[in-house]
């Protein structure tokens, strides 16, 4: 079987994609690690604004260190999701800093595993509020500024949320 990625025409359709980046605002969650991180590189050096946020604030000051060395832009900003006041106060931070919010991307999350007959509810607490509510929230903040824009926002989910293994039911009934 052959596959299309990384063939000149994969090439040129992601190329043509990236070009569609240049100059819009975007936020990123959970930026400070894993595929945040990694998002908010991409999406910096395809010309989007970005604000990266998290709640660990040297990795989100490296991770803007390491996107000014390519050319990109990123605003690091420390929020708790889980906290009205923390996703308030990002949301007029990246209003301030990238004017209107076109693009966000909910890539924080919490994965515990555990089995249902020992699993704290505690834990099914915190998985839920970052993983469910906590985007919620946020985008029903931002809906305004994405809608005027025609914006996009993305879900990070996990196949987990389609069939649990065992073990991650909390988890799994989070995505
Ligand atoms: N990795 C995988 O194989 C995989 C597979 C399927 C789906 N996913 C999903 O993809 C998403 C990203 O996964 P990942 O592996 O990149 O995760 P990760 O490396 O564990 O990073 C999780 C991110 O979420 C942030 N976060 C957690 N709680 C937060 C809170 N209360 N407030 C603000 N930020 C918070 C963390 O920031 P701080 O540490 O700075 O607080 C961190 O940046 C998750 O939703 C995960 O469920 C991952």
């Amino acid at each position: 079987m052959t596959s299309a990625a990384g063939s000149p025409i994969e090439t040129a359709r992601a190329n043509r994609a990236m070009l569609g980046l240049r100059g819009r605002g975007a936020i990123i969650t959970g930026a400070s690690h894993g595929i945040g991180r990694e998002t908010a590189l991409r999406l910096a050096a395809a010309g989007a604004v970005v604000v990266a946020t998290g709640r660990d604030e040297p990795a989100l000051r490296s991770l803007a260190i390491e996107a000014e060395c390519t050319g990109g832009v990123i605003h690091p900003h420390r929020a708790d999701l889980t906290d009205q006041a923390d996703r308030d106060r990002l949301s007029a931070a990246a209003r301030r800093q990238v004017g209107r919010v076109s693009i966000l991307v909910h890539s924080a999350g919490v994965h515990r595993r555990d089995s249902l007959a020992h699993a704290p509810v505690t834990h099914f607490d915190e998985q839920f509020a970052v993983n469910v509510r906590a985007p919620y929230a946020l985008t029903q903040t931002l809906l305004p500024d994405l809608i005027a824009a025609h914006g996009d926002v993305v879900f990070i989910n996990s196949t987990q949320g389609l069939s649990a293994a065992a073990g991650v039911g909390q988890y799994a009934a989070t995505n």
